[in-house]
This record gives C-alpha cells, structure tokens and sequence, in this order.
C-alpha cells in the first residue's frame, strides 16, 4: 500500500546507481527501528541503464525511512549463502512495484529465496514480515500459489475508493486505522491504481493455495473484472506476509493518509521491544 502516485511520480529520479552501492556488511538489529530490505531490480530503460544496472525507486527507501525505519537495499548478483546472512540481519522485506518477469529475473529469483526463507524462519517460531505493493503483490501471489494466476485489467492510472470485503477489524492491516480514514477510504477515490496485471476474485477463489494463505480485505473492478487490491496472510502465518496491493494512496490526494500508510507498513515491521518479539 505505498504510495504508488508519488512513486509513479518520481521514478524518472530513480536510483540507478543502486548497483555500485557496496552492500556494508549488515549487522544484527539492535535498536527499535526495524532494518527492511528493499529488493533491487534491473533497469531495463535506457536512459537509467547509463546510470546503473539495478535500482531501488528512491520513493520506496524515503517512504519508509519517513516513518522511522532504516533501509538496506537487496542485491540480485548475491551468492545463496550472503541472502541467508542478509536474512537473519534485517526485520523484513519490502518487494516494491516495477515491471520485471515473475518467473524469470533476479527480482522474482531473490524474492524466491526470501519467502522460502520467511516460511522456513515461521516454521521454526521466527516471523519475518514480508510486504509487496503492485509488482510485489503479484509476486507473491506468484511464490504462493505456483502459478500465473493473473489477468489483464484496465487498471493503468485511476483513482478508487477501496470495496472493503471484511470488517476493518477482522484485518491487522486496517484494524488500527481511524474510522473516519476507513470511511473516506471507502468512499473517496483516494486509492491509485497503475497496473496492468490484477489477480481476480474469480481466479483467488479457484486456487486452494491462495485461499489457505490469505484473506482479502479489499477488492475493486474495472468494470467487467473484479480484482483484489489488499490481501493480508491468514492467522495461522500472521506473522510471515503482510502484503498490499496496487490500490495505493495518491499522496496529493491526502497527505495524512499517505502518512498514516507509512506508519502503519513500518509498524509491520517494527519488532516488539519487549522481548524481542515481532509486532504487527
Ligand atoms: C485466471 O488465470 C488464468 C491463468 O491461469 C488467466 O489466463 C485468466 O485470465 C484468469 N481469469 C481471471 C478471470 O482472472
Ligand atoms: C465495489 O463493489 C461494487 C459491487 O461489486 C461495485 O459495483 C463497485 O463498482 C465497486 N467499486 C469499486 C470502486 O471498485
């Protein structure tokens, strides 16, 4: 849910020189900030690949340093064994929006390796919360289900209120929001939407993997098809995915949603103090 309008906005500024960005040697989380990865991708426009041959929209890193958390950006050309020492220094992983291959890139090959290892981390009683917005989201759809389960929708630069598909309670995601926020969110075209690809009710339903993964909280149409837009993992993996989808705040729209969204994806993040332990 991160604010794709500012980003869209401001990925002509992207960082390209991300790649030759030396990764320092990551160190265990010791304060209450969380560290999140940011994963990388490989620019494919011209005029950035001059700059560099991986970025990180500078967007994503300001959004979430804005609320309080520190960034580390993952790199696609590590070997196995630096993604898993990378794995236990950081609090989570952001996968952002972009356009990259879901099966085939180092984008979906690194995001492979950090949801296997989250789901491992959970199995073992750890939870690395992981979050995805737009090319992310469908990532993880990808990585859970094993499939391509999207499909094409007019959904390339409109603006939506969010169709709230269960009580803002019964999800960790909105459960804390202000109700005056959930109802300008449910009335106010406040969400942006930039995708091509969307995963439809219709597809969500049929597969049994996503079913048993995660509950949809949101969902729009384009008309003719009716997509998710958020979706949060269920109750028995709260604590491994927490992931949004490409209903994003339009931050000129209202500022203080756009904030109250970075808050609330770095209080995913944010361990717990006391103890330790994660809090969502
Ligand atoms: C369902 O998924 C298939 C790919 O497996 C895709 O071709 C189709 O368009 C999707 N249908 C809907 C309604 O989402
Ligand atoms: C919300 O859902 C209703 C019923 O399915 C639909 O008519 C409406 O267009 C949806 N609104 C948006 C913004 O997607």
């Amino acid at each position: 849910m991160a604010s794709l309008g500012l980003l869209l906005r401001v990925l002509g500024l992207v960082l390209c020189g991300a790649a030759s960005l030396g990764l320092s040697a990551p160190t265990a989380p010791t304060s209450k900030e969380p560290i999140i990865g940011i994963l990388m991708q490989t620019c494919h426009n011209e005029n950035m690949k001059i700059l560099g041959k991986y970025y990180i929209a500078a967007s994503y890193v300001k959004y979430l340093e804005s609320a309080g958390a520190r960034v580390v950006p993952v790199r696609l050309d590590l070997k196995d064994e630096e993604y898993e020492k990378l794995f236990k220094s950081i609090n989570g992983i952001l996968f952002p929006g972009g356009s990259v291959d879901l099966m085939n890139s180092g984008y979906a090959h690194v995001a492979k390796i950090f949801y296997k290892l989250a789901i491992q981390g959970f199995g073992n009683g750890d939870y690395f919360p992981t979050w995805g917005t737009c090319l992310g989201f469908e990532e993880l759809t990808y990585l859970v289900s094993g499939e391509s389960l999207l499909t094409l929708t007019d959904t390339v630069g409109i603006k939506m209120p969010l169709n709230f598909t269960r009580g803002p309670l019964q999800s960790r995601m909105f459960q804390n929001f202000p109700a005056d926020l959930l109802l300008s969110l449910a009335i106010e075209p406040l969400t942006a939407n930039f995708h091509k690809w969307s995963l439809s009710v219709k597809n969500f339903t049929m597969n049994e993997k996503l079913k048993a993964f995660f509950n949809i909280l949101t969902t729009n149409t384009d008309g003719s098809i009716e997509f998710i837009s958020t979706m949060e993992a269920i109750l028995q993996l709260k604590y491994v995915l927490q992931t949004t989808a490409k209903s994003v705040t339009d931050i000129q729209e209202n500022t203080f949603l756009s904030k109250y969204i970075d808050e609330v994806t770095v209080r995913v993040f944010r361990p717990q103090i006391a103890g330790g332990k994660w809090s969502i």
